[in-house]
């Protein structure tokens, strides 16, 4: 049993020990807050019995495993590093760092911890249908594109337009519609389709200076992708992916609930599968795999092609970032 800690007591890391205990791989053992008084209050029902405000106390606590860190973005290096240093398995949620820079650190530190492990929580990398999708690309024949739209008005923009600023609308906790849902949409593109050659990325900012949506373009050598992000508004478009004459069509590109292929004559036909209810135990189910029996050869083969995606994609949103000019603080260290 994997003993689990977790860094975040907000709705998505409920979510996440539910998914972690329906695979029946770990147990919640501890959680870190700002106060004890919340980490009780949180871990307590759902089972945890070490309850901390130290971040140091906690990652070299010799009863953990794992930790799962899903605080404001531009906490997710340093507390990668404590991780890392303290030879954790290390789950941090998306996206996993603030800047391109600091992966490479994070990376540079795993080679002195060999013991550690780093995973990034891109949830829909390990769903069935992201590999579904993957496979009939490959069946597509000559790619001519794709256009993936992920727009959610986040009830946070309320707070916004009032007047204050939320963390993930912040450039000092690295946050953004590219920072949120845009990794979705970079995760699909170099997942599917590889690194492109050349970005383009036009923002729309928030009064907080942040991205509240934008448009992105990414060059490939013989086919764009435009990727359509946004907090401070709704979208109901699907996404799709073209062929010359077939067109693959997901109902959004981050939850894949429903895919569908259309071929040449115009029929339809549905090649999704009918994700859990709970979309993050697919990825917790992966991770302990690894966790449990990193030398196995799958696994190891498995862990190594997720971080080297998830460096790629820091990457891409770090190269599309400077073309839409918005500059974190982080980015100056
Ligand atoms: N995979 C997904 O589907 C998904 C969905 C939502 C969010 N996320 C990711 O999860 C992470 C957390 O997102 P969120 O919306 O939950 O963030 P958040 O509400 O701003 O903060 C998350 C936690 O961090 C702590 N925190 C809040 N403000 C802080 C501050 N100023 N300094 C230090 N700690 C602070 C709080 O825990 P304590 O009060 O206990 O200290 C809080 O529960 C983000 O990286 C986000 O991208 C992923």
């Amino acid at each position: 049993m994997i003993k689990l800690g977790i860094i975040g007591t907000n709705w998505i890391t409920q979510q996440f020990i539910d998914a972690a205990h329906a695979t029946g791989e770990y147990k919640l053992t501890a959680v870190y807050s700002r106060t004890v008084e919340k980490a009780k209050d949180f871990g307590k029902p759902n089972g945890a019995t070490i309850f901390s405000d130290n971040l140091d106390e906690f990652f070299a606590n010799d009863a953990l495993d794992a930790v799962y860190i899903a605080s404001p973005n531009s906490l997710h290096f340093e507390q990668a590093m404590l991780g890392i240093k303290n030879d954790k398995a290390v789950i941090v949620e998306k996206p996993i760092v603030a800047n391109i820079k600091q992966m490479e650190i994070l990376r540079e530190t795993l080679e002195q911890h060999p013991q550690s492990r780093l995973f990034e929580a891109a949830r829909q990398i390990h769903q069935p249908n992201f590999k579904i999708i993957k496979n009939q690309i490959s069946k597509l024949g000559r790619i001519q594109g794709a256009t993936l739209t992920y727009m959610k008005y986040s009830s946070r923009y309320d707070a916004v337009l009032a007047g204050q600023e939320p963390n993930v609308f912040t450039l000092k906790f690295a946050g953004g519609a590219l920072q949120d849902l845009g990794v979705y949409v970079a995760y699909d593109a170099v997942g599917w389709f590889g690194m492109p050659d050349d970005v383009a990325y036009y923002p729309t900012l928030a009064p907080t200076r942040v991205d509240g949506k934008g448009v992105a373009i990414l060059r490939y050598p013989e086919f764009d992708i435009t990727l359509n992000i946004g907090k401070t508004s709704n979208s109901y478009l699907p996404s799709e992916i073209y062929g010359l004459k077939d067109t693959i069509v997901m109902s959004n590109p981050a939850d894949l609930e429903t895919v569908s292929y259309h071929d040449a004559e115009g029929h339809e036909t549905l090649i999704s599968e009918k994700p859990a209810d709970n979309p993050m135990i697919s990825e917790a189910a992966d991770f302990a795999r690894v966790i449990n029996d990193p030398q196995n050869e799958k696994n190891d083969r498995d862990y190594w092609k997720w971080l080297d995606l998830s460096q790629n994609v820091a990457k891409l949103l770090y190269n599309l970032r400077q073309s839409g000019k918005i500059v974190f603080p982080d980015d100056k260290k």
